[in-house]
Formats: structure tokens, sequence, C-alpha cells
């Protein structure tokens, strides 16, 4: 079987996550796994690791065969323009940007280019992500199984097709942020009413878990799971109440669908 090499171009906290996993589960050795980041100093810790630091993004692509685009979406037109000459037909680009799509890239490097774009999340970087995956149709199976292996060594993967891609952001991307806006927003009500936020932190962050938990066990749906909390005339039925005459799922809805708008419009 082909011995591939991989490559991160930007050394932030996804490319950590990403290549941590390579590494702990042994997907990719150091040897086989390159680093290029603007600042070289985010690039140590990884040498330490065995490593190898690059001095450009061009030197990156020369030495791999699979790169991971590990950089804002703002930033990729100007990484795209750099490698554009020294990729080719060989290449797998991974792209982990919101919003930036599979025709954008190939229009950017200027050929029908391999690319497998990827949505992790950033629990990730607790091995714990959740990973969408889609990939276009010049992408060898073997070479989207690596990818995907990759992603599963942090977490769990989804295969999707790319035209869902935008709208899967706001379903694991970035709804990390809403689960910690609830978590704040219930800690702070707790304060309100009297209670440290220490012990309302400690005791609402076991409720999510245990409640993910039920949702990922008793086999049973949200509503049916609600109604388990939710007795006639009780507190539960009188906060859900409340949160029905504020809208809360519209709310969620409308911010899912900003998501999905501010994705497409971060990949023109
Ligand atoms: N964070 C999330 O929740 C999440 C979830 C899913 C997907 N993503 C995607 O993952 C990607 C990376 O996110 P991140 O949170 O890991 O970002 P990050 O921590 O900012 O890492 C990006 C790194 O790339 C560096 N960089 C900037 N320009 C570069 C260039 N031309 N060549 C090489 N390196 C360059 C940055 O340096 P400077 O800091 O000096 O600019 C930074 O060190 C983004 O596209 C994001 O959309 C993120």
């Amino acid at each position: 079987m082909k011995q591939h090499t991989i490559g991160f171009i930007g050394a932030g906290n996804m490319a950590g996550a990403i290549l941590n996993g390579a590494l702990q589960s042994g997907i990719f050795k150091g040897e086989q796994i390159c680093i290029f980041d603007v600042l070289e100093e985010k690039c140590r810790p990884f040498a330490q690791k065995g490593v190898v630091v690059c001095g450009s993004s061009i030197e990156l692509i020369k030495k791999c065969d699979m790169v991971v685009l590990a950089v804002k979406p703002q930033i990729y037109p100007g990484v795209l323009e750099e490698i554009k000459e020294t990729v080719t037909n060989q290449h797998v680009l991974i792209s982990i940007a919101a919003g930036i799509s599979t025709g954008y890239i190939q229009s950017a490097i200027g050929f029908e280019c391999k690319v497998v774009r990827v949505m992790p999340n950033t629990p990730l970087l607790l091995g714990c992500g959740a990973t969408a995956l889609s990939k276009c149709a010049c992408v060898t199976d073997s070479e989207f199984q690596i990818v995907s292996r990759l992603f599963s060594a942090c977490g769990i993967v989804e295969i999707l097709p790319e035209s869902q891609m935008n709208a899967i952001i706001a379903v694991h991307g970035s709804s990390p942020a809403y689960v910690y806006r609830l978590a704040k927003a219930v800690i702070d009500g707790a304060v309100q009413q009297g209670i440290d936020s220490q012990v309302a932190a400690k005791l609402f962050i076991q409720t999510i878990k245990g409640s993910a938990m039920m949702l990922e066990q008793s086999g049973q749906t949200p509503d049916e799971l609600i109604q388990m909390v939710a007795s006639p005339g009780g507190t539960t039925l009188a906060a859900l109440r409340e949160m029905d005459e504020t809208g809360f799922d519209e709310s969620i809805q409308k911010a899912m669908e900003a998501c999905t708008k501010r994705a497409e419009e971060l990949g023109k």
C-alpha cells in the first residue's frame, strides 16, 4: 500500500488537534507529517513530537501528497495562490474551512485537483469531535478512507454530499458555541437566583453530559425525553412555556440560517 505523507498549512487549534490524533492513532508517524505556519514558533511544539517543520507552503506541498489547509477561510485565497503552481493531480487537498467549496479551490488552483471537504468541530481537541466529510469524484476510495480514518481518530465522522456542507456547519461546527451560550445563560440565571456560579457550573455541565448520554443511549426522541422531565403542572412545564413564549426554537433555527448564510458568503 502507498505510504502517504501529510502536511498542515497553518499550525493553529484545528491543525494541532488533527495532528495529535494522527500521531496518537499511529495513522501517520512524525516523519510522515509536515507543518508550516507564518509564525514559525507555532510549529515548535510539533517539531518536538518529531514532525517536520517546513519553511514555506511550497516546500510543504513538495514534501506531502495530502495537505490540510488549516487556515481561516479569509486566508484561503492567498494560500491557494501561493501553492497553485506546485499542486499536482497526485495531491489531495483537505479543506477544513467554513464555506469554502471544492469548486472554489479547484478554480483557484486552476484544474480539477483532488479535494476532500471537511467540517470538524472544536471538541476534536479532546478527541471527542464530530466531523462531516465530503469527497470530490477525483479522490480515490483509498485516499478518502485515509482522510476518514484521520478524523475518526479524534471522534466520529459522517459522510455527506457537498451540497449539504454549508448547512451542516450549524449542526455541529458552530453549535458547540450554542451549547456554551446555553451554559452561560443557565449559570448567569442561577447567580441571579443567589446560587454560587461554580456550584451551578458543576451541576449544569454534568447535566449536559448526562442529557447527551440520554439522547444517545435511551433510544427515545428529544420530545419523549422532554416528556419524561416535564410532569403536568410541574416546574419544567412552566419553564418550557416561557421558552415557547420567547421563541426559543425559532431563535435557534434563525441562528442556524444565519450560520449557513455566512458560510455561503465566505465561499464567494
Ligand atoms: N475553530 C472551530 O470551531 C472550527 C470548526 C471547524 C472548522 N474550522 C476551520 O478550521 C480552520 C482553522 O481554524 P483554527 O481555529 O485552527 O484557526 P487558527 O487557530 O487561527 O489557526 C490558523 C493558523 O494559520 C496561521 N496562518 C495564517 N496565514 C497563514 C499562511 N498564509 N500560511 C500558513 N499559516 C498561516 C495563523 O497565524 P496567525 O494567527 O498569525 O494569523 C494561525 O496560526 C479555519 O478555516 C476554520 O474555519 C474551525
